[in-house]
């Protein structure tokens, strides 16, 4: 089975053609997991540094130019073209493909709207079934693509990104129960943040961990919230550091927080940084280890989303839960933490293995601030 995925929920706008046999009895057989074909990701990351973040209207248009032509090179790129006759050109060959996958919620309305009525039209115009795909569903099943090893149920997943900070416990695929949530903001949200009161550019994630290598994170002492059960709290996370380089370059809260970065020099910078790297990943870290012991059946440990392209924390996170009768941990390939369809299609292909009934295309609604269930 051949499908084609679609992303389009915030910057980036990514197709990809996954195949696989999501029936496929033989335990030795390849094809019951899902391989990559193609992926195409096209990101609007240089548009939005000059801005500092990313402007939804703009990024909706971007979507909008460059849709079809990812689409299209995602097709070449599998080998799924015809020539035309009468002419040197190729078209895409729809007869290779069985089914359409798109990210439907949650993520930017105007982002989402391109990606979706894209999908909706293929999907009328040349009879393919649609999977309406959750984009947390997509970021964790991004653990499954191309592993040597894949995860075990049940596990538990943490779900650290531009817009979420969840524990997610699997006991099946498909199946998704959300243990713990940030009660505000999400912890790449609060990267993104703390790289703007310290001057480094957008996106905030890489920014922080590049400028932490030279940095002493024991520097500054940031405090871990102290939030009751599985639950997250970033905020105060953000406005500690705010008033720690406050009071570092001796200004008043009052200060505009924008020229804050003037008068801090490079080191300040890099120590701030590594401070509250450290502070974030001892954050998630304590949460993962109480979840652990909620539920000691606990077989894999999957970390999904953006922030798992941090280096710190995926050597914190193996360096913590190293003994033998800890679960096995996973984390994507850097190339799939951030968003793109391959997890789409990846998460579309065990949709379809758990039976899971398609989409009508006529009535496909889209839900920005939707939970994973
Ligand atoms: N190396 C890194 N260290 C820390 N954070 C990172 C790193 N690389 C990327 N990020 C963060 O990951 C986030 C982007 O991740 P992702 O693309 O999954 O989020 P999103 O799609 O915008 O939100 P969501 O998936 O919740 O809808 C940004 O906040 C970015 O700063
Ligand atoms: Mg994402």
């Amino acid at each position: 089975m051949n499908i084609l995925a679609i992303e389009s929920s915030c910057d980036e706008t990514a197709a990809a053609i996954i195949t696989g046999d999501p029936f496929a009895s033989n335990s030795n057989s390849d094809t019951k997991k899902p391989q990559i074909l193609s992926n195409i990701v096209v990101s609007q990351i240089d548009i939005f540094k000059a801005y500092g973040g990313v402007i939804p209207e703009v990024a909706a248009r971007s979507h909008l130019e460059a849709i079809l032509p990812v689409i299209h090179q995602a097709f070449r790129d599998a080998g799924f073209t015809k020539s035309n006759a009468n002419s040197s050109s190729y078209s895409d060959d729809w007869s290779k493909i069985d089914a359409i996958a798109v990210t439907h919620t949650p993520g930017l309305l105007g982002s989402l709207l391109i990606g979706t009525l894209t999908a909706r039209t293929l999907a009328i115009l040349h009879g393919k079934p649609l999977y309406a795909i959750h984009h947390l569903k997509s970021h964790i099943y991004a653990n499954w693509l191309n592993a040597e090893n894949t995860p075990s149920f049940p596990l538990l997943a943490l779900v650290i990104s531009g817009g979420h900070t969840q524990i997610i416990r699997m006991t099946a695929h498909n199946n998704f129960e959300i243990i713990g949530t940030t009660l505000d903001d999400a912890v790449g949200e609060c990267f993104d943040k703390v790289a703007k009161i310290l001057g480094l550019p957008y996106p905030g994630g890489p920014s922080i961990a590049n400028c932490a290598k030279k940095g002493d994170s024991q520097k500054y002492h940031l405090p871990i919230p102290n939030i009751k059960e599985l639950d997250f709290s970033f905020s105060g996370l953000k406005t500690a550091v705010l008033r720690a380089v406050q009071k570092e370059v001796g200004v008043p809260i009052s200060y505009p927080s924008h020229q804050l970065a003037n008068l801090l020099t490079d080191q300040q910078k890099s120590d701030f940084a590594a401070s509250f790297e450290k502070t974030a990943t001892d954050i998630l870290l304590k949460k993962l280890e109480k979840a652990l012991a909620t539920y000691p059946d606990t077989k894999s440990i999957v970390i999904a989303g953006g922030v798992s392209a941090n280096q710190n924390l995926r050597a914190s996170t193996v360096k913590k839960f190293n003994s033998p009768t800890d679960p096995t941990i996973f984390f994507p390939e850097l190339k799939f933490s951030g968003d793109n369809a391959a997890m789409v299609g990846a998460a579309a292909f065990f949709e379809i293995k758990t039976k899971t009934e398609p989409t009508d295309p006529y009535s496909l609604n889209i839900f920005p601030r939707s939970d994973i269930q």
